[in-house]
């Protein structure tokens, strides 16, 4: 069974201008996919069409072997768990402990297991030495790491982050970008995480290109990451460790594939070692 299943999707916001234009993938159960693209080219127009806040016109979407419609709307959104953009806009309560809440409240849980539900993924997301602050004094990063806490609180099966990094700070980056690899490693979530950020693009295990709605290229990032050409002609780059090993091809090194910054900086050591 695929976590995410989506056929000849068609979504129109006027119904005049197509956005999405005969969109068909799949998405493994627990693999970590990521999609990329210009503005503009309808990424979070999916993650909507995804959690049933937009109606499609045309095709299907299947969660879990479950078709998405109005009857099957609310178990779906049970599922899929969503952090979006802009860290200041999922914020609702006095305290950190009352964000990661939110969302139990309204899904009947034993108050006298609260606390300890709040803890558990307040502890998760490094956060647990905040739990009385005010949300608002937090960091970009942290208040990502609170909104992420608050989602897996509701313990979904998928997480879908609509360029969840995109407003932080380069350490928020990072610390948001490593707490989605964790996640994922750690908890069997399937993550669909949609990105310009190529670094984090090449810690995931797929990759879905997508221009003017339509997907472009699809496959594992290494596999992607070798039509440069064609991602430059959509505004996309590769991320630097890679341009390094192409640079490095040219003269003679080759290092093996899927490669993190770390990895090659391994594999650049151990070469000297060698020599
Ligand atoms: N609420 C809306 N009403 C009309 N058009 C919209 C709306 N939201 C997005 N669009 C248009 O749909 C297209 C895809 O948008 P979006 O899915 O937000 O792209 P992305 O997330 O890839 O930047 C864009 O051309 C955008 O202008
Ligand atoms: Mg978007």
């Amino acid at each position: 069974m695929k976590a995410i299943n989506v056929e000849k999707l068609s979504f129109s916001y006027d119904k005049q201008n197509t956005i999405l234009k005969q969109l068909s993938f799949h998405i493994e159960e627990g693999s970590y996919t990521t999609i990329i693209g210009h503005n503009g080219s309808g990424k979070s127009t999916i993650a909507k069409l995804l959690i049933g806040l937009l109606e499609k016109d045309e095709g299907s979407i299947y969660i879990q072997g479950i078709e998405l419609k109005e009857e099957t709307l609310q178990t779906i959104r049970s599922k899929i768990g969503v952090v979006f953009q802009n860290p200041d806009n999922q914020f609702i309560g006095a305290t950190v402990a009352d964000d990661i809440a939110f969302g139990l409240e309204n899904h009947q849980v034993d108050p006298e297991k609260m606390e300890d539900i709040i803890q558990n993924f307040a502890h998760k997301v490094g956060m647990n030495q905040y739990l009385q602050q005010e949300p608002t004094k937090l960091s970009g990063g942290q208040k990502q790491r609170v909104a992420i806490a608050g989602v897996l609180a509701m313990t979904p099966s998928i997480l879908i982050f609509d360029e969840a990094t995109s407003m932080l700070d380069p350490k928020g980056k990072e610390e948001i970008k490593r707490l989605i690899k964790e996640i994922h490693q750690l908890h069997n979530i399937t993550i669909l995480s949609i990105t310009h950020d190529m670094e984090e693009v090449a810690q995931s295990d797929h990759v879905i290109v997508l221009k003017q709605g339509r997907i472009v290229m699809e496959g594992k990032p290494a596999d992607i990451f070798l039509n440069d050409q064609q991602l430059k002609d959509l505004q996309l780059d590769i991320p630097f460790q890679w341009k390094l090993k192409q640079e490095l091809e040219k003269r003679g090194i080759t290092l093996s594939n899927e490669l993190t910054i770390e990895e090659v900086v391994d594999e650049l050591c151990q070469l000297r070692l060698k020599k």
